[in-house]
């Protein structure tokens, strides 16, 4: 994975079919997605439960990409290995997760998957101001983690111009996720992010028997955010 700011689109395929992950991720990639999205909830961290280990697995033969985990899961870590070996090539965890965020990305690292860290909308950026050197992504969330189909918080606009400024030269990818369309992408892209989550704005309407639409809606998101980065 090399390192880039160009805006990569991630769809989240907890707005997908599940019973059809596999041929969910190949259609999303066919039609121009750059990472794909995986949410991983425990009903512990937040209310929902989706999927592990087996799973991230199971799907990984039909991601030629990018697979990039976000675990809303407490605690973290006694499954990071079991993250990295299912093929996660980036594993993300919340500073909120436990008392311990330093110890679990010394472990993401040490399991050979890149190292992300994400924000609730309440957490402010200097909770991970001492983890810069440690970390590949930070993900501001811009709706509280749990959910897709939320609205997205405006106030995270702010934080995330504060976070990019804080990173400098840095090589590290500040992802948004949550309430992320054609509306919300440009603002998020002019404050300096470049991994764009979005999960209903990508599979609504479309299908794996319709996946142009798919293509349509994440032209449609990368359209709104291109141009306006600096
Ligand atoms: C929220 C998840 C998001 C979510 C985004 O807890 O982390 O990735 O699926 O969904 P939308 O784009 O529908 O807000
Ligand atoms: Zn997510």
């Amino acid at each position: 994975m090399s390192f880039d700011r160009n805006i990569k689109i991630a769809p989240s395929i907890l707005a997908a079919d599940f019973a059809n992950f596999g041929a969910e991720c190949e259609a999303i990639e066919a039609q121009g997605a750059d990472w794909v999205h995986v949410d991983v909830m425990d009903g512990h961290f937040v209310p929902a439960i989706t999927f592990g280990p087996a799973t991230c697995a199971a799907i990984r033969p039909h991601i030629k990409g990018v697979m990039d985990v976000h675990l809303m899961i407490a605690p973290v870590d006694p499954y990071v290995e079991a993250f990295a070996n299912a093929g996660a090539d980036i594993i993300t965890a919340h500073v909120e997760a436990g008392p311990h965020i330093h110890r679990t990305l010394q472990a993401i690292r040490a399991a050979g998957a890149k190292a992300g860290v994400a924000l609730n909308p309440a957490t402010p950026i200097n909770s991970v101001e001492h983890l810069l050197d440690m970390v590949d992504l930070i993900c501001v969330m811009t709706v509280n983690p749990g959910f897709g189909g939320q609205k997205f918080i405006h106030s995270q606009i702010d934080k995330v111009k504060a976070l990019r400024a804080m990173i400098g030269d840095r090589p590290i990818h500040i992802e948004i996720d949550g309430g992320v369309d054609p509306t919300t992408a440009p603002l998020v892209a002019k404050a300096g992010a470049d991994v764009l989550v979005a999960g209903s704005a990508v599979f609504k309407g479309g299908s794996v028997s319709n996946p142009d639409v798919y293509g349509k809606n994440i032209r449609a998101i990368r359209d709104a955010a291109s141009g306006v980065y600096v």
